[in-house]
């Protein structure tokens, strides 16, 4: 079922908002966090939840507008939750960036934008397991979820398929890898035994980042 899969979905993004948070927290002790994690979570959320995520969300979302006006006006406007989303996600960005042209950037900016970013994130996905997904269960008919199965799977580049899953479980492994070794170093002394101080390899030398 649809829901299922966008819970899932979310148990999944908690997990990028925790590595998320891990960086943030070897940033706030002044040390480096490991940039090649922070950019590919970045890098996820500037993909994923854009392209598929949402795009599903408000599928659901206009299905329920339509059989229950009211619990849709309590919901609020959820595309435009998703714009704001992904604005924060670009303010993220561009702290990052600027953090890595030059290190005297305000700190404290690049760590409220970005537990902000983490925040709202949280927030919203609560919204949605307390709010939204139970109102679509209450109202939406079992030809609405087949209406919005096939139009997710019946374009020529499909919202969802078992390919594009497969796909973003590679990636969300791939990153919680990266993170896990990112953890291990930081806490190994190397055999002079002075501590890690981060992986050089993963700062972009231009200061941009590409996914
Ligand atoms: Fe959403
Ligand atoms: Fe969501």
């Amino acid at each position: 079922m649809i829901i299922d899969l966008l819970s899932r979905e979310h148990r999944n993004i908690e997990k990028l908002l925790l590595v998320l948070e891990q960086e943030l927290a070897v940033f706030e002790r002044e040390e480096q966090p490991d940039y090649e994690v922070v950019w590919a979570v970045i890098c996820y959320f500037q993909v994923y939840p854009e392209l598929y995520h949402h795009p599903q969300e408000e599928m659901v979302f206009k299905k329920l507008s339509a059989r229950d006006p009211v619990a849709a006006a309590d919901i609020g406007d959820l595309a435009a939750e998703h714009r704001a989303g992904a604005e924060r996600l670009r303010r993220v960005v561009q702290a990052v960036e600027s953090v890595l042209k030059n290190p005297d950037v305000l700190r404290h900016t690049v760590d409220d934008m970005i537990h902000d970013f983490i925040a709202h994130e949280r927030r919203h996905i609560a919204m949605e397991e307390r709010n939204f997904f139970p109102a679509a269960i209450k109202v939406l008919q079992p030809q609405d979820w087949a209406e919005i199965a096939s139009t997710l799977t019946d374009q020529k580049d499909p919202l969802f398929s078992e390919s594009v899953e497969e796909r973003f479980d590679v990636v969300r492994k791939h990153i919680l890898e990266l993170e896990q070794e990112a953890e291990a170093e930081r806490g190994l002394p190397d055999a002079a035994g002075n501590a890690d101080e981060g992986r050089e390899r993963s700062l972009p030398a231009h200061g941009r980042f590409r996914c």
